[in-house]
């Protein structure tokens, strides 16, 4: 059997099959309809539909000479004016085939360093009579005035949890993959509603039987909070034995970095039921913590340390 990517496999070819971002879909449709499209800058966070939009406008605009009328480049490989001026002048300035435009597709654009941008709004307007641009970006503000005013802007929805599910589980239906509940909420948790994370790390898990929260964690490489706030609550009960335990457990068994372990704990200290004083002081000793770290102490050395402070504290 072919090995295939499921982001790309699962990657919708039609606006209909694209999850929510319904208000992007029901403007576009209406130009699709009319067979043409303004330019067009979509801002929004990764994995959301940016890049499988722009796919699905010039297939159902260009229907089977999509291919040779829609280029698609990313402006993080190559951040200078040199790609503006080399690879998409080059397509714009081509006569489409079977078709009344083409389109150019820029990933990332908000990479172009500024001079970059000029030159495209130049491109632009110079060939505006036989191509489109589709940009996309994080956020719209890191492109110049200039080209935003040449754009209908669409933004982008970070995916619900709802969301996620529904994606998620065509791949699972069709891939003949058990799922969980819990498998589910560690994918919407860990990805944040990223369905280009959700999916690698659906693969990744797939490998290691029926999925669950466990295996979706350990996927990932990451810790999972309720681990976490064991640990902690231990050492601030006093229980030291149990606290290092749990830390090795944590480290050894199930391999994690040391960085993560106390990233994790910065983020559950504000879930805990102590007083805000209490906080600010673990937290100021994870901060010196982190630093020592990164400063190459080890792991084991440095946890086990900061976990007999979080006792003395307690
Ligand atoms: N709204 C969405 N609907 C359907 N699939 C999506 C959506 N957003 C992301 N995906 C899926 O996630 C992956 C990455 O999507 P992509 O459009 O490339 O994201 P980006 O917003 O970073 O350009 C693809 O496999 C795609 O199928
Ligand atoms: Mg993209």
């Amino acid at each position: 059997m072919k090995f295939e990517i499921w982001t790309e496999k699962y990657r919708p070819k039609r606006l209909d099959e694209v999850i929510n971002q319904r208000h992007v879909v029901s403007r576009l449709k209406v130009w699709v309809k009319a067979g043409s499209i303004p330019n067009l800058l979509f801002a929004g966070p990764a994995g959301v539909g940016k890049t499988t939009v722009a796919l699905c406008l010039a297939k159902e605009l260009f229907g089977e000479h999509w291919q040779e009328n829609f280029q698609e480049t990313n402006a993080s490989d190559e951040r200078g004016i040199n790609v503006i001026r080399g690879r998409i002048k080059d397509f714009a300035r081509t006569k489409p085939i079977g078709a009344d435009f083409k389109i150019v597709f820029l990933d990332e654009s908000d990479a172009l360093t500024p001079e970059a941008q000029q030159a495209l709004r130049r491109t632009m307007e110079r060939f505006s009579n036989i191509c489109r641009f589709i940009l996309s970006c994080n956020y719209s503000s890191h492109i110049i005035e200039p080209i935003q005013s040449r754009c209908a802007i669409f933004r982008f929805k970070r995916l619900s949890k709802e969301d996620v599910k529904a994606y998620i589980k065509r791949i699972v239906e069709n891939e003949g993959i058990e799922i969980d509940e819990s498998g589910y909420s560690a994918l919407f948790e860990i990805s944040e509603g990223d369905l280009r994370s959700a999916t690698n790390l659906l693969q990744a898990a797939s490998t290691l039987g029926k999925i669950t929260r466990d295996s979706i964690y350990e996927a990932a490489s990451l810790a999972k909070p309720e681990d976490i706030k064991e640990m902690i609550k231990y050492a601030l009960n006093g229980e030291f034995d149990k606290a290092k335990e749990k830390l090795y457990d944590l480290l050894i068994n199930q391999g994690l970095a040391g960085e993560d372990i106390i990233k994790n704990m910065h983020r559950l200290i504000y879930e805990l039921q102590i007083p805000n004083e209490k906080k600010i002081e673990l937290l100021s000793k994870v901060a010196e913590y982190e630093f020592r770290l990164n400063q190459g102490g080890s792991a084991e050395i440095q946890l086990e340390a900061l976990l007999a402070q979080f006792m003395s504290l307690s």
